[in-house]
């Protein structure tokens, strides 16, 4: 499974890549504007920071499907042969996503808020289906069953796609699709930080650096006491 950072400030995306097992970076064009600035001066620091083979994804903002077609490859061009294009599912972006499979692009379907949209979308030659998750839910609608039920219906088929979760609030959503077996999720640095964080993790750690601390004092490491030899037995 995939773990994606869903965000374009470089700095944030260092911060995470520091210290988490993550394979890359979905944009969109909300997210490019949070951060301000040229938005393609962005995507090539984030391609910069991010380790060799790491993916990395950029949507589209064309309406027209001859347009969509143009500008995936003008970002290729800049971007590299390993680009993902973001296409939404409206009916424009269902007519460019053959188009673009024949050209050779990674394609990531995007906006998607039904297993159907998911479904026709990998048919149609994405890579990857992103479900909306937590927006699904905003609307009284399941996102993590909409999910999991796509990544079944891939299945089932023998299609070559995956889900790639998106549009988080919490980590217990991702949790659940962890479990359901789906492809790759992405998340904003704080949700992936809270896959891993627990005060409760901190407190029993700091209590037993304390304990340690108290027998051989304070600040002192397993490093000191190898190289004192004075320590008593
Ligand atoms: O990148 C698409 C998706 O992550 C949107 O998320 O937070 O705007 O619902 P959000």
């Amino acid at each position: 499974m995939l773990i994606l950072i869903d965000h374009a400030d470089p700095a944030a995306i260092e911060d995470t890549l520091s210290y988490l097992p993550v394979d890359g970076v979905t944009t969109n064009p909300t997210i490019l504007a949070r951060h301000g600035g040229n938005p393609l001066a962005t995507l090539k620091r984030i391609k910069e920071i991010l380790p060799y083979g790491s993916q990395l994804h950029a949507q589209l903002v064309s309406t027209r499907t001859e347009d969509m077609v143009k500008e995936a490859a003008a970002l290729r061009e800049v971007l590299g042969e390993a680009i993902f294009v973001k296409v939404p599912v409206t009916r424009q972006g269902y007519a460019a996503m053959p188009l673009l499979k024949q050209r050779g692009f990674l394609i990531t379907a995007t906006g998607i808020h039904s297993a159907m949209q998911g479904f026709m979308a990998a048919k149609a030659g994405c890579r990857y289906i992103a479900p909306y998750v937590n927006r699904m839910d905003n609307f009284g609608i399941s996102g993590v069953r909409v999910a999991e039920d796509m990544h079944k219906m891939l299945r089932t088929q023998g299609i070559q796609a995956d889900v790639l979760a998106a549009s988080f609030k919490n980590s217990e959503q991702v949790l659940e699709l962890v479990r359901a077996g789906i492809g790759a999720i992405t998340a904003a640095p704080d949700v992936l930080a809270h896959l891993v964080g627990n005060p409760a993790t901190e407190m029993a750690i700091a209590e037993q650096n304390q304990d340690f601390a108290q027998l051989i004092g304070s600040s002192k490491t397993w490093a000191e006491l190898v190289e004192d030899e004075n320590f008593p037995d």
